[in-house]
């Protein structure tokens, strides 16, 4: 079937929405929506479409589409929930229990037939951004498949919504006011849920040492006390703020700007953001990289060991990876190194894998090009460390979804096994950038030359059971996101139990010694650093802009031409 969908961004749900309906053979179509009903006209003739999706849309769909074309609309939440803040009341509500719903669009918002919805269990740690690209991504897959099917038999009739359910149902935005935190009376568990409800956006605008910032992410703490609202420590850049019954963890900040503000700011970790207002009285209070057991506090690199078996768990907000959180990864990596294991793997937790170097920190920076050398370099090293690592296996577990050099970071390791549902992008043009990572070396051994080439210039998507299917991965975990640290040692331990272990360390290590003669490793790094340094260094390449673009939001006006181009060329 022909499926066109229609939404605000490309983002990962319609990505892996994309991803899915191709896998199972229909040829899709994606216009974005951003404000030019026309320019959706236009899209809705050349597709032709039998059936419209909308995965994420913020914006209502022209009558004149919905009533000659059946349009179905991703809700999260389940039926009979309506308005643009769903997962924020849920979430900061405290609700266990939620779905996604597969609805026709119709004049009121979310008031059309039910086609069909999915039920999820709210994880009880999960912020708004991880359970949207975890729980409700897997629901609306379920969803949306089970409607397009039922669209497809033309014998299904959709439920319609009673009057009054809808009437109950509506909930409208949820405002700054209402997320506000009283510091001086609120308990940890209902400031965690407001952070949680807010957490990649809009943030919750708090004061904080006598300035207004947007507070990004929330974490609990079992040690560390202090006065209600007192900042008390700082770990791997976020900062630890007493509450009347605990302490939370707060990994970033963004500054309040006023509206309309010529220049949006962007988020940093608090850390970062808050500079020289940092008290230096606020100590700096790490954990051990082997958190002793029955500990809850917040942590982004963290080492297990059972048997044979090293897991080196790591989690970085938005996938982002910086300098110096690339340089501490590589220093828990060295020391797994040390342990006794035959099988090590990173990851292995739920969200994002890496998307690659850290642009928020380099738009930052005081010398953002200098920056990006240096980012490039530590991702680079830890890289290295992974390829060279021929005395034990090594497996990259992606939880969710990898982008740019964090999709070549996974693919340095042996074996990479991606979680039902993870979506990668193996490219770096849309950034204006070569890439390095060792890429040029890592993506043709595993999918040949020409793939390689195609995967980086069309900059698309590829979904987990796609990227087995090309050689770029080795396994799709069949797990929901909570599950996957328990499929991943499972799987983990039978790879170190398996007879041909010691053959295979011994057949990697010829292997990467070979590859060595053929041609050394540094030597694919530097041709790759030869274009990464025109990209970051000369002023008429594309990528700066493209950054500065990326960090603070800038809406895109059109849908980007290797977006639009999807679908139409049925020969693909
Ligand atoms: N640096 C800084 N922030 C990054 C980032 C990066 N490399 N990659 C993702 N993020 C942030 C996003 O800005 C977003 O922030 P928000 O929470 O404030 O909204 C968050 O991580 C989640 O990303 P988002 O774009 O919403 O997720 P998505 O799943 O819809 O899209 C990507 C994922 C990977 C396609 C998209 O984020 C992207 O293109 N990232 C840049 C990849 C890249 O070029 N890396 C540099 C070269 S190695």
């Amino acid at each position: 079937m022909h499926i066109l969908l229609v939404a605000s961004a490309f983002n990962s749900l319609t990505q892996r929405v994309l991803a899915e309906l191709q896998d199972r053979g229909h040829t899709v179509g994606v216009e974005l929506a951003l404000g030019n009903d026309d320019a959706l006209r236009e899209a809705v003739r050349r597709h032709s479409p039998r059936l419209i999706v909308a995965p994420m849309l913020t914006t209502a769909i022209p009558e004149d589409i919905w009533t000659a074309h059946t349009c179905l609309i991703v809700h999260p939440g389940p039926p009979g929930d309506r308005g643009p803040s769903s997962l924020d009341w849920t979430l900061q509500g405290g609700v266990e229990s939620w779905g996604v719903t597969v609805l026709e669009a119709v004049a009121e918002m979310d008031a059309g037939d039910v086609w069909a919805w999915s039920p999820l269990k709210v994880p009880p740690m999960a912020g708004k951004s991880d359970l949207y690209r975890g729980e409700v991504a897997d629901a609306a897959i379920d969803a949306v498949l089970l409607a397009v099917e039922r669209f497809a038999s033309g014998k299904y009739k959709p439920k319609r919504q009673k009057a009054a359910d809808l009437a109950a149902g509506w909930r409208p935005f949820l405002k700054q006011a209402e997320r506000r935190i009283d510091w001086a009376t609120q308990s940890t568990e209902s400031v965690l849920r407001q952070l949680r409800a807010a957490d990649s956006q809009p943030g919750v605008l708090d004061e904080l040492l006598g300035e207004k910032w947007y507070l990004h992410g929330g974490h609990h703490e079992d040690e560390l006390r202090g006065a209600p609202g007192e900042l008390i420590a700082c770990r791997a850049g976020a900062i630890c703020r007493a509450t009347v019954d605990g302490a939370v963890w707060i990994p970033q900040l963004r500054p309040w700007r006023e509206p309309g503000s010529a220049l949006p700011s962007y988020k940093l970790s608090a850390v970062e953001a808050l500079g020289d207002l940092l008290p230096f009285e606020v100590p700096e209070v790490p954990v051990p990289l082997q958190l002793p057991a029955g500990r809850r506090t917040w942590t982004d690199i963290r080492y297990s060991e059972n048997g044979a078996v090293g897991v080196l768990n790591f989690s970085f907000p938005g996938g982002a990876m910086s300098t110096v959180q690339c340089r501490r990864l590589l220093e828990a990596y060295r020391f797994a190194k040390t342990r006794p294991t035959s099988v090590l793997v990173l990851g292995g937790v739920r969200d994002f894998f890496s998307n690659g170097i850290h642009l928020n920190v380099i738009e930052a920076a005081d010398d953002p090009a200098e920056e990006s050398w240096a980012n490039i370099h530590a991702m680079n090293d830890l890289v290295e460390a992974v390829l060279t690592t021929t005395d034990r296996l090594t497996v990259a577990a992606l939880g969710g979804n990898a982008a740019a050099g964090g999709v070549m970071l996974a693919l340095a390791a042996d074996e990479v096994w991606c979680r039902d549902g993870a979506v990668l992008n193996p490219h770096y043009t849309l950034m204006g950038l070569h890439g390095s990572e060792y890429w040029t070396y890592t993506l043709p051994r595993r999918v040949g030359e020409s793939e390689a080439q195609r995967l980086t210039q069309s900059a698309l998507p590829v979904s987990a059971k796609r990227a087995v299917e090309l050689g770029m991965a080795e396994r799709v975990l069949q797990a929901a996101p909570e599950e996957l640290g328990d499929e991943v040692a499972r799987l983990a331990a039978q790879l170190a139990a398996s007879p041909d272990l010691a053959a295979r360390i011994e057949n990697k290590k010829a292997a990467r010694a070979q590859d060595e003669s053929v041609k050394p490793l540094q030597q694919y790094r530097d041709e790759e650093l030869a274009h990464m340094r025109r990209n970051f260094f000369d002023a008429s390449e594309p990528h700066r802009a493209l950054r500065s673009a990326f960090v603070r939001k800038e809406k895109a006006l059109h849908t980007p031409p290797h977006v639009a181009r999807l679908g139409l060329d049925f020969g693909e």
